[in-house]
């Protein structure tokens, strides 16, 4: 497990908190492997009924390493631990919740949309600046995004760039509640999701979100596209401007 991905069992709720204060939680390789480890686990542990999502205060996460973005197209393959991270939240099958208090940019906000409740305190924002650094949309947010907001918003966001505050994100069907205690929010919507019947609530929540394949699929496409963009100059550039700053 990564230093900096905690995992909790408490009342049949498994907690995965993101800490890496000091890089606004920016995921690295080993914290993608720590998140997909964690919800392998919890898939075949009966003694765990849903999964809550969180980060530190101030910051959920600020998106994918973008260090780790230069090492990645230098080596010139995609690392198995963001693929089968992506593959994970698209295919567990316990209840996935989100408590966001702060920034939740990139990765940050695309996992919100396979999360089934998502809590964000009023200051959070939203942002996913694909297109400003060169690359597309991933984990299925071209699927899942516009079926979520509409065609509209999911654009304004995901290749506009636009950043969401809390209100606007909550109108758009991206989050659950603006609340002032995500946390609280989230792990009572899990106590209370864990108080139902095991098997109820995994056909429930399987027919509610749809064909998986549908979603591994479009994943699978999006980080084909990725792979090439991260390798452009225009990337490359964005990536270099970032770090130089
Ligand atoms: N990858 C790597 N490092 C990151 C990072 C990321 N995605 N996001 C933040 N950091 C680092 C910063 O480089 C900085 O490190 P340093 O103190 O060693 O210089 C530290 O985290 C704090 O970030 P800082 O930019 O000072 O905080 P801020 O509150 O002013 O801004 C953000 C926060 C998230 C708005 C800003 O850091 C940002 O735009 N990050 C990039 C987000 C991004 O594009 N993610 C990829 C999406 S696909």
């Amino acid at each position: 497990m990564s230093a900096a991905v905690e995992r909790r069992v408490e009342a049949r709720v498994l907690t995965i908190r993101m800490r890496r204060p000091e890089k606004k939680n920016a995921i690295t390789r080993e914290m993608y492997r720590a998140m997909a480890d964690a919800l392998a686990a919890a898939d075949a542990d009966d003694g765990v009924a849903a999964i809550v999502f969180c980060g530190v205060p101030g910051a959920f996460s600020a998106g994918n390493d973008i260090a780790d973005f230069v090492a990645i197209a230098e080596s010139g393959a995609l690392p198995a631990e963001v693929r089968d991270f992506l593959h994970a939240l698209a295919g567990v099958q316990k209840p996935l919740i989100a408590a966001v208090d702060g920034l939740a940019v990139g990765i940050g906000t695309t996992l919100l949309m396979h999360c089934d409740l998502a809590y964000a305190s009023p200051g959070s924002i939203f942002r996913t600046p694909f297109l400003d650094l060169g690359v597309t949309p991933e984990a299925a947010s071209s699927l899942i995004g516009p079926r979520l907001m509409g065609h509209q918003q999911a654009f304004a966001l995901l290749v506009l760039g636009e950043t969401f505050g809390a209100a606007r994100a909550r109108e758009a069907g991206l989050i659950t509640q603006v609340v002032e205690d995500p946390e609280a929010a989230a792990g009572d919507a899990a106590r209370r999701l864990g108080e139902k019947p095991a098997e109820a609530l995994r056909i429930a929540r399987a027919l509610l979100r749809g064909a998986p394949d549908e979603i591994a699929a479009r994943i699978d496409l999006e980080l084909r596209y990725f792979g090439e963009r991260l390798r452009s100059d225009e990337a490359q550039a964005a990536f270099r401007a970032f770090l130089a700053r």
